[in-house]
């Protein structure tokens, strides 16, 4: 569910029309709802109920300072996965102890960041990141407090780019191996081992392989406290996929994730944390762009947007399906065309959409792409000296730009020429 409905036939942010917002930034540009964004957080905070627990926003989905802010009031921790998110989490007023860093090439570098600035704990991936880790903490004179992250080997029947869990990828250690390393960590004296950490993968649309990896954290949580180890936080890591379409088959909801949880998990006392980014943010936002060209090709026609791909890249690198609408709410039984939807830049790869069926659009008509809010600007680029576009932020009937469009000036001026050129 999310907060962009048509009212007078005109697509709405919560209580702002959408045309007032590209009245006053131009477009293209991303839209987020609060409400979207803190209902999704608490369908998380609400499965979990009656455990101990804590949402650590997965912010490489949405990492906008505004974004986190509004998480973070509502009670969300942040899981960063570098020095850049740590610093953002840190400046929207997130507390160290609310911080979850994961992510295989921790530097030694961010790892000192962390442990001066604060932190929750580091999901370790590897034993030389943990001898590393050690190294640091014993530099300062504290000892960080770890999971570690294991690869269960489990098939998240996902998109192949966003699967993490099978042996084959490069996150975790194989869980196999995992009493080996959990006994040297207990040798480290830098090193706090307080749980363990999994992940398997994106935009997940079943429950089953989560199940079968948390079922082996679970197997392993009694095997490792049998070690002797004090295994007290799980770490499930993200993953419960949206619904990109309004097809009749959603994926699992919140609530349901949350009793699968507590059904695998529960008897075991620990504390859950969770990382979900993608089911927060990504119907949350908008991404809405203006139709430039209606073109005619030999055998269909494009649709050329002055949004493209280096402002959304998930069509053009998972082949990511995004619905797309005219801000104009058309006429009830209208006629659709179908239209390859393109952007402006110069690669073929640069189409969101082909042969999708829609309504008749003319050029300088509004369009909205939905389920954009996540994966979206984060991963945006300037790509043929396009500028970032900008991001604004509704709330009921106000909005506020959160991060505005830089001038072209702005833009070229970060370039700096050497003396001898
Ligand atoms: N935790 C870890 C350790 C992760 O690697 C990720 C996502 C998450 C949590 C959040 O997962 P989520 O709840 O959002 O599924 N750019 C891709 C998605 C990449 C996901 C990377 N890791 C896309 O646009 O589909």
């Amino acid at each position: 569910m999310d907060h962009f409905n048509y009212a007078q036939g005109i697509l709405h942010a919560e209580d702002v029309p959408i045309p007032e917002i590209a009245a006053a930034v131009g477009t293209p540009f991303y839209v987020y709802s609060t409400a979207t964004l803190l209902r999704h957080y608490r369908l998380f905070d609400e499965a979990l109920d009656g455990i101990d627990h804590l949402v650590c926003y997965a912010m490489k989905a949405a990492g906008n300072q505004a974004i986190l802010k509004t998480l973070a009031a509502a009670g969300a921790g942040m899981d960063v996965v570098s020095a850049g998110e740590y610093a953002r989490a840190r400046a929207a007023g997130v507390p160290g102890d609310k911080i979850v860093f994961s992510g295989v090439g921790k530097t030694e570098a961010e790892m000192r960041t962390a442990l001066e600035g604060g932190i929750r704990q580091f999901n370790v991936e590897s034993e030389p990141e943990m001898e590393a880790l050690n190294r640091v903490a014993l530099s300062l004179g504290v000892s960080a407090p770890i999971t570690i992250r294991v690869n269960p080997d489990v098939d998240a029947k996902t998109h192949a780019k966003i699967a993490t869990g099978k042996s084959e990828n490069k996150f975790g250690i194989p869980i196999s191996r995992a009493r080996d390393v959990y006994a040297q960590a207990a040798r480290l004296d830098g090193i706090d081992v307080v749980g363990i950490d999994v992940h398997i993968g994106s935009q997940l649309t079943e429950l089953e392989p989560f199940e079968l990896a948390y079922a082996k954290v679970a197997e392993l949580t009694e095997v490792l406290r049998a070690d002797g180890h004090d295994i007290r936080r799980l770490d499930l890591g993200g993953g419960l996929g949206i619904p990109y379409t309004r097809a009749n088959t959603a994926p699992p909801l919140p609530v349901e994730y949350g009793a699968m949880i507590k059904r695998t998990l529960g008897h075991l006392g620990c504390e859950i944390e969770i990382e979900p980014g993608r089911l927060i943010a990504g119907n949350a936002g908008l991404l809405v762009a203006s139709v430039i060209y209606l073109k005619s090709g030999e055998d269909r026609d494009f649709l050329i947007l002055d949004a493209a791909m280096n402002d959304l890249i998930r069509p053009a690198m998972y082949d990511a399906h995004h619905d797309i609408v005219p801000v104009e709410e058309p006429a009830a039984g209208i006629e659709q065309r179908a239209f390859d939807v393109v952007g402006p830049v110069c690669e073929t790869g640069d189409t969101f959409a082909r042969q999708r069926m829609l309504p008749p659009v003319l050029p300088g008509a509004l369009v909205a792409f939905r389920s954009a809010g996540a994966y979206g600007a984060v991963m945006a680029s300037e790509y043929n000296a396009r500028p970032l576009i900008p991001e604004v932020l509704v709330k009921d009937d106000q909005f506020a730009v959160i991060r505005p469009r830089p001038t072209i000036d702005e833009m070229i001026n970060r370039d700096s020429l050497p003396e001898w050129l």
